[in-house]
């Protein structure tokens, strides 16, 4: 029985070494996950980082569909999710199901998946793309449509940004935090305390507070705008646990959530003590199906070497 945070942290530590251990954290992770990882990004950037891990065992603390992909991407490669509950109530839109329908409806149209879609979905797509690289990928295909999906938000900023015809897959999926807490509601009011500050937005959140942004990115594309902006105070369009890791890479800035209620419950479901756990059990494991497993990892090098 532990006492005190400090000796769970330090006990990371020390098994992260002992078992050849790394931890990838998404940007939304608590910020003591995100003190004790080894790396923490946005999606794209934990993918990357998945397929050049020089480790035996991956610790991933974020939600479920990345999880699985550092599996597909390491498939001799122990990897480890903390709390298999932790998952992404979007990727639940994208079922299999109904990309074969659409596929069925629309024969000949490259069907696009998000990253924050199911492995038994992806493993059925001709590309995976992230908040930051879906825009560049799907102009690279180019066909004058694709089908999009589960995100529409993301399906609407794709269309606006390239002009291609984009079929959201299905047509109402969308994250509960950004749908409902990154509104223009709040938007409003965090302007009203800041009136200088620049509005930074993901692309996950409604059109109307995508509208008033004055800049759209995926997470870490929203840090980076923070570094290189000729501005002081920033209003983060996203997930709270975002400004914690804004305020840590750029101390003289000033970082304001939109709306610091905006809590991502999956993602904040990993903690120290579960990833203690974790390293000393080696449980719980992602394990995904040998053939997922192999088609996911073709369609993610396929996307990947198309944003070379
Ligand atoms: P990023 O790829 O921008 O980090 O987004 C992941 C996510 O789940 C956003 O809600
Ligand atoms: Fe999924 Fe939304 Fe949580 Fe991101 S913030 S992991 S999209 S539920």
């Amino acid at each position: 029985m532990y006492q005190r945070t400090k000796d769970i942290l330090d006990k990371i530590i020390e098994l992260k070494r002992k078992r050849n251990a790394v931890i990838l954290a998404h940007n939304y992770q608590l910020p003591e996950v995100q003190d004790v990882a080894d790396f923490v990004g946005d999606s794209l950037e934990l993918a990357k980082k998945a397929l050049n891990v020089d480790a035996d065992i991956i610790v991933f603390a974020g939600v479920s569909f990345m999880a699985e992909m550092a599996a597909a991407l390491n498939p001799d490669k122990i990897v480890l999710h903390p709390d298999p509950s932790a998952g992404c109530p979007l990727a639940d839109y994208a079922t299999p199901d109904i990309i074969k329908k659409y596929k069925e409806e629309h024969p000949n149209v490259p069907v696009v998946l998000y990253v924050n879609s199911l492995a038994v979905s992806k493993a059925l797509a001709d590309y995976v793309v992230t908040s930051s690289s879906a825009v560049s990928l799907i102009k690279r295909i180019g066909k004058d449509e694709v089908l999009f999906g589960p995100d529409k938000n993301l399906a609407d900023h794709v269309m606006k940004m390239t002009g291609i015809k984009v079929i959201p897959l299905p047509p109402h999926g969308h994250c509960p935090v950004h749908q409902y807490l990154i509104d223009e509601y709040h938007l409003i009011k965090a302007l009203e305390e800041h009136p200088n500050a620049k509005v930074l937005v993901h692309p996950e959140a409604p059109p109307e507070v995508r509208a008033r942004a004055d800049f759209i990115g995926s997470t870490s594309q929203m840090l980076k705008a923070v570094k290189d902006m000729n501005a002081k105070e920033f209003i983060m369009g996203t997930e709270e646990g975002l400004s914690y890791r804004a305020r840590k890479l750029y101390p003289e800035k000033k970082v304001y959530p939109l709306n610091p209620r905006a809590i991502c419950i999956d993602m904040k479901k990993i903690t120290p003590l579960k990833i203690l756990r974790s390293l000393e059990t080696l449980k719980p494991r992602v394990i995904l199906d040998k053939e997922v497993s192999r088609r996911v990892r073709e369609v993610i090098e396929r996307s990947l070497e198309m944003l070379r």
